[in-house]
């Protein structure tokens, strides 16, 4: 098996191509020749060192997806057997040419799916799941903000916000991302380097926002509180904006961005009839159940046609940090993925 090990957290270089042994299979799982590993904004800060759920497991590679063919089913395991195409979810170690996960973190590939279409999935439209129906309860009708409208995790927030009957509005950084958020059903989308972000949003929601998405988590977060209506939830989730855009790791400006990171007194919340909730799907692994009830919503939505597919950009295992590179530059749309053996 081939995997990219981080030995010690740093830039790129230290995602480095290992060979080991197959691993063995136990009761309850199941092997599965990888064919393409999903590769998440989070992948870039585990190797930098600072996910806190990664901290103390060093040497480890990262990876949260991945979609393959079932190689080997260890004993007990139902309703899976070798050469079934199936998608998956892991507490890490995606990033391998084999992996051997409990069963029940794996899906069958939905029908007319690619194994690129398939590891692209499942980590996003989780948290999407998780952050409109857990975190921020939306309703019908209501309308919410979704930043970063055509990345990875923006876009499936926008999807299933629609299909929730959302109004939602999606804000991208450039106008080349603008055709694919609205294709995710952002309306409007707005383009924040045009400068008018906030007025636009102002015209689009004039009474506030029911609910904002925001894994900016600098710039964005107080202006966002203020056009909360009274009731309405501001939902953090990530601080893509603490690094420098194209920066391989943390700098001085990091610093300065992390101490810019506001805080919301509970005095002023409660004043404000508003709230600022914080999640973090890693903890799904501990709740399977609740995973696999989003999942499994959500290939029902698959099945009927109402989820687009990411556009996908391919890059070999052996090439991680190259795809490391372009999320970081902050200029992708989609999804990104390493795609191995087959
Ligand atoms: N809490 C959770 O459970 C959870 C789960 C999944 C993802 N996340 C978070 O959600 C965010 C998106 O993750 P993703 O994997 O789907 O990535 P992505 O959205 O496909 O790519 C990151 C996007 O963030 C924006 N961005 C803002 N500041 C940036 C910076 N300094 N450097 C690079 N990009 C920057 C850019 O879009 P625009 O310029 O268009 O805004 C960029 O395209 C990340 O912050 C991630 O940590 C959190």
């Amino acid at each position: 098996v081939k995997r990219v090990l981080i030995r010690k957290p740093g830039d790129h270089r230290v995602l480095e191509v290992v060979e080991e042994p197959t691993p063995a299979v136990a009761a309850g799982q199941v092997r599965v020749q990888v064919r393409a590993s999903g590769v998440n904004f989070a992948d870039c800060i585990v190797r930098m060192g600072y996910y806190e759920a990664a901290k103390g497991l060093y040497p480890m590679s990262p990876g949260f997806e991945f979609s393959g063919i079932v190689d080997a089913v260890g004993h007990g395991v139902r309703g899976l057997r070798e050469g079934d195409a199936v998608f998956g979810l892991t507490r890490f170690g995606g990033y391998a040419s084999e992996i051997v996960v409990p069963a029940d973190q794996l899906w069958p590939l939905p029908a007319g799916w690619s194994h690129s279409d398939g590891a692209a999935f499942p980590a996003v439209f989780l948290t999407a799941y998780y952050g409109l129906h857990r975190a921020a309860r939306v309703f019908k009708d209501e309308t919410v903000l979704v930043h970063s409208a055509a990345g990875g995790a923006g876009a499936a927030f926008a999807q299933l916000a629609r299909i929730h009957g959302c109004r939602v509005a999606g804000v991208v950084g450039s106008a080349s991302k603008r055709a694919y958020a609205e294709a995710c059903g952002s309306d409007p989308v707005i383009v924040r380097s045009e400068g008018q972000m906030w007025p636009e949003l102002e015209r689009f929601a004039p009474h506030g926002f029911d609910a904002i998405f925001d894994a900016n988590g600098v710039t964005t977060l107080q202006e966002g509180y203020r056009r909360l209506r009274p009731g309405g939830r501001l939902v953090c989730y990530g601080f893509a904006e603490i690094l420098t855009r194209g920066a391989t790791g943390p700098g001085l400006r990091s610093l300065v961005n992390y101490l810019r990171v506001p805080t919301f007194s509970p005095l002023k919340l409660t004043g404000d009839n508003k709230g600022v909730l914080g999640f973090n799907v890693i903890y799904l692994f501990d709740q399977m159940a609740l995973a696999r009830e989003a999942i499994d919503q959500i290939l029902g939505w698959i099945a009927e046609g109402r989820i687009r597919k990411a556009p996908v950009s391919e890059f070999k295992l052996e090439d991680a940090a190259a795809a490391h590179a372009a999320l970081e530059s902050g200029t992708t749309q989609g999804k990104l993925v390493l795609t191995s053996g087959g």
